[in-house]
């Protein structure tokens, strides 16, 4: 078939260059659901724990990821200033992904264990006590909300289904580790977690 013909037909030239997109986006997008580098979490990567889990939970209803990114760029200002670019690896257990698409504060992929826990909780409680020009909000209520840890056990079940290998024992203790625990507890163990489930990436750091 010579060109002329298809240039100037313009319902073949469109299906023809749906079938070329297509193509392209198919040979892009189905390796990652196939390779390793991407179903497969990094090595020695532990889950987290139950009240790592609330924490992610409390993190996800308070809107933290709409203000902070969970994922370093590979560019030079951001590993300097994050530690090793985030890798698929090491989001294969993240359900929901909380990469997010915008930064109003700092990204917290690898926060985990760059402050104190007292920080954490200072900064929570009214974020001006300890970073003067902040413009994160206060959320003194985790101070005062428990966990009642009924939902904790079959929260992991479900991510079990996912594919998340938490264990029957982490599953029966579940609810004992976070009964009776503050959300500020809870929140603080989560936020120490990132980028710590692993050591892969710490001596970059
Ligand atoms: C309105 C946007 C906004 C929201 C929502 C928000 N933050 Fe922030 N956050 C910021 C800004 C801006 C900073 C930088 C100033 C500071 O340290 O307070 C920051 C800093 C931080 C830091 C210190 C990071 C570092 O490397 O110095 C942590 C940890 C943090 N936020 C956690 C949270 C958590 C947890 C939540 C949800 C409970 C949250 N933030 C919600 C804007 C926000």
């Amino acid at each position: 078939m010579k060109h002329e013909t298809i240039e100037k037909n313009v319902g073949l030239m469109a299906i023809l260059v749906m079938i070329v997109i297509s193509a392209g986006g198919l040979a892009e997008i189905v390796p990652l659901f196939y390779t390793d580098s991407t179903t497969k979490p990094v090595e020695n990567m532990r889950t987290y724990t139950a009240l790592e889990l609330e924490g992610r939970d409390i993190y996800i209803r308070e809107g933290c990821h709409v203000c902070h990114t969970q994922m370093i760029r590979p560019f030079r200002a951001e590993t300097e200033r994050y530690g090793h670019y985030s890798t698929a690896n090491e989001h294969v257990w993240e359900h929901p992904f909380l990469w997010g698409s915008k930064r109003t504060g700092p990204d917290l992929a690898r926060v985990g264990g760059r402050y104190s826990d007292d920080w954490q909780r200072a900064h929570l409680y009214d974020p001006r006590d300890v970073v003067p020009e902040s413009k994160m909000p206060s959320y003194p209520w985790l101070f005062d909300n428990q966990i009642d840890g009924r939902q904790t056990a079959r929260k992991m079940e479900v991510m079990r289904t996912l594919g998340v290998p938490y264990t029957e024992e982490q599953i029966s203790g579940a609810r004992a580790e976070v009964e009776g625990r503050y959300e500020i507890d809870a929140i603080v163990a989560y936020l120490q977690a990132l980028g710590r489930t692993h050591d892969k990436y710490t001596q970059t750091r």
